[in-house]
């Protein structure tokens, strides 16, 4: 029997323009003018491309330090979870995901001699970074792997994905967070993410998060405001989001971008300060923006953690956390935690 390995399914909660249009509508009449509550429209095609320029790029430790870690502590990870199925929240490109991956055919081929398959969830808001992983990792484990691809939105869909992903035999899961994209939440949305994780976790499931951890603020303020402009490109791309998409008459070039730490808060905050006093329509939303000259526009924020802010929130969340394992220069950490 040939069986098929790849399955690219779509989970949609809601019609998608519909949703946009409500969350920039909110965002754009805040005061100040935020769409940090919504990373995802950061993540066109457009934007994808310009977040894997972004994670090999000096300045941006986060992705290197975070595959450091997972060469180093992919075996024992897997080792003390005995995990044959793994699901990724935010899959992207799936570049650090081959680690875990491999640890799992080799803990698999150890334990049940000539059966190798490994099931991979990954989901993405990012329809073209979710096709084009999914491709790349089934060339490269042809016979090993069964990919259950998933575009949708892993908060409006976490628990469908939760209950949906378990294979017929129900091994133990890892869920995977990679990239310190929990960062991404405020704290209460954060809070609630990670207890609507905990509610969907069986007995014998964990989750292994990545979070970018409390530093001196001119390694971070610099790993988002790169010396390319890279970052720039990336945080302005939003305004083409919304042009394209709502048909806004944003011009990137009359804003500039931003990045400071807000060490009291412990995140970093983007922003595209508008150049010059200018009202912007933006159809859809049947609306003139108005902007000062100088007067900003919050696009993300990112959080970052210690030892401590980690053991609080999982604990504060009914997680156990077995380990934060971390670089030798405490950079970034994987938290690994589960339900007992
Ligand atoms: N995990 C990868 C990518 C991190 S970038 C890494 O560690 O490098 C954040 C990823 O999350 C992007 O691929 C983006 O498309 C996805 N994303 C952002 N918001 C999302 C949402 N609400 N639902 C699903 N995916 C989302
Ligand atoms: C995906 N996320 C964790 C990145 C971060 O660092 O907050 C997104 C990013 N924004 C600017 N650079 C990278």
């Amino acid at each position: 029997m040939t069986r098929k390995r790849v399955t690219v399914a779509f989970l949609r909660e809601k019609e998608e323009l519909a949703q946009m249009t409500e969350d920039v509508r909110a965002g754009l009449l805040g005061k100040p003018k935020d769409l940090s509550p919504w990373p995802k429209y950061l993540y066109d095609e457009k934007g994808s491309e310009l977040f894997e320029e972004i994670t090999a790029l000096p300045e941006y430790y986060q992705t290197r330090t975070e595959l450091l870690i997972l060469e180093e502590k992919a075996p024992e990870i897997v080792a003390r979870t005995h995990c044959r199925e793994l699901v990724e929240l935010g899959s992207g490109s799936a570049s650090k995901t081959r680690t875990l991956l491999d640890a799992m055919i080799a803990n698999r081929e150890s334990s049940v001699p000539g059966d190798g398959q490994v099931r991979y969830v990954p989901l993405d808001v990012s329809e073209s970074a979710l096709r084009s992983s999914a491709r790349r990792l089934l060339e490269e484990y042809s016979s090993s792997l069964e990919i259950s691809g998933f575009v949708g939105d892993f908060d409006l869909s976490l628990e469908s994905l939760l209950a949906r992903s378990r294979g017929a035999e129900k091994p133990g899961r890892l869920i995977i967070f990679l990239g310190g994209t929990i960062g991404n939440f405020k704290p209460e949305r954060r809070q609630k993410f990670l207890q609507r994780l905990r509610g969907g976790l069986g007995e014998r499931d964990y989750l292994l998060i990545g979070v970018d951890l409390v530093k001196d603020a001119r390694i971070l303020e610099a790993a988002y405001d790169d010396k390319t402009g890279i970052t720039a490109r990336f945080n302005k791309n939003l305004l083409n989001v919304l042009n394209r998409e709502l048909g806004g008459e944003f011009d990137p070039d009359l804003f500039a971008h931003q990045a400071h730490y807000d060490a009291g808060a412990a995140r970093i905050e983007m922003w595209l300060d508008s150049k010059v006093r200018q009202k912007v329509a933006v159809a859809a939303l049947g609306l003139e923006v108005s902007f000062e000259a100088g007067e900003g526009m919050r696009t993300e924020i990112s959080y970052k953690f210690t030892l401590e802010s980690v053991a609080d929130a999982f604990e504060k969340a009914g997680l156990r956390l077995l380990e934060l394992y971390t670089d030798e220069e405490n950079l970034f950490g994987l938290a690994l935690g589960t339900t007992r």
